[in-house]
């Protein structure tokens, strides 16, 4: 996503529905409203579709995202439902609210949407246009919201074009969001627990429950959702800045190296990003030898790389 392109403004009222849900299909990027704000949209199955947000926002580190379908069936196709989140999604989807769910097994989710985690944060969404777009593409989607990487979340399509255009292949226009803030974010770990306060409130979740909600603990290290995803590291000891193997260590390149896992031959800083989670895994399964890491340059999507990187590299 290196050329600037013409981002098209769609409305959903004319055939905008239709011409989003192809561009996403085709592994585009595409804005969207949502009840609580802007979402910028990618194929959850599409890798780069997925590297391709962190690159559009500038985002310097692989945050999991929420992937966004319209109904519980769907949901049920990625993720499992304990009895507690099942309430949860009876009493307030569609809504502003997103449950971290266990990934179910043979779910076509890139590997890149849980950053490596085991479970996976789905909403289905209340908004109409949300809802269309949804059921018209018909697979999940993937979206943080619309804005680049540490400005404000965008409640209005301006607010996405303003900091996106160039950077995304569309924005549909749905008018002002309604509530303006994100959705509340809840984990099962196994207790229901507030991952992240939002638009539906600890009362209205408690009452459903009958119970309260575990807070998480601050004082464990984890401070953001996102950091759980820190904790993933193949087993393998990792070494960075590798310019070859040394004997016994197994190569993950980037660029022209001759390795057996190549993040991008051509050195292609977003087609790495897209690849780093899956070759993580496969590199994880396929032995214990360690892993050498060829340099990768420090800008654009090469910082969210480095940043995972290293914290694969860390001593444990
Ligand atoms: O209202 C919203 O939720 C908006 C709209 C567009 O749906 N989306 C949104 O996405 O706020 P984002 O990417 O800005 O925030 C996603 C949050 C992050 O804090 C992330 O760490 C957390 O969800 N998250 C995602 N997957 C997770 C997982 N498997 N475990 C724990 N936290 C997770
Ligand atoms: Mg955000």
């Amino acid at each position: 996503m290196t050329t600037a392109l013409e981002t098209r403004r769609l409305d959903p009222e004319a055939d905008g529905i239709a011409i989003a849900a192809d561009l996403l299909r085709r592994g585009m990027l595409v804005s969207f409203p949502t009840e609580t704000v802007y979402g910028l949209g990618g194929d959850a199955g599409n890798d780069l579709a997925v590297a391709g947000i962190y690159e559009a926002k500038g985002r310097p580190r692989f945050n999991p995202l929420i992937a966004h379908v319209p109904d519980l069936e769907a949901v049920e196709r990625i993720a499992v439902l304990d009895d507690e989140a099942r309430v949860l999604a009876e009493a307030f989807w569609p809504g502003p609210l997103t449950l971290v769910l266990p990934v179910r097994d043979g779910a076509e989710l890139s590997h890149l949407v849980s950053a490596g985690l085991p479970t996976v944060a789905v909403r289905v969404p209340a908004h109409p246009v949300a809802q269309a777009l949804l059921r018209a593409v018909d697979r999940p989607i993937v979206a943080p919201s619309a804005n680049p990487s540490g400005r404000i979340s965008p409640t209005t399509a301006d607010h996405v074009l303003t900091g996106l255009a160039g950077r995304i292949a569309a924005g549909l226009d749905g008018g002002p969001c309604g509530v303006g803030g994100e959705s509340t974010i809840v984990g099962f770990g196994p207790r229901p627990t507030l991952l992240r306060p939002g638009g539906l409130s600890t009362e209205e979740l408690e009452t459903a429950l009958g119970a309260p909600l575990a807070i998480r603990d601050e004082g464990a290290g984890i401070t953001a959702p996102g950091q759980l995803a820190s904790h993933y590291a193949p087993d393998a000891p990792v070494r960075l800045d590798a310019e070859t193997a040394r004997p016994g260590e197994r190569l993950l390149g980037f660029g022209h190296v001759a390795a057996d896992w190549n993040l991008s031959p051509k050195g292609d800083l977003v087609e790495a990003a897209a690849n780093l989670f899956r070759m993580m895994h496969e590199m994880d399964r396929a032995g214990d030898a360690p892993i050498a890491v060829s340099p990768i340059p420090d800008t654009g999507l090469g910082r969210a790389i480095n940043d995972r990187l290293r914290r694969a590299a860390a001593p444990r």
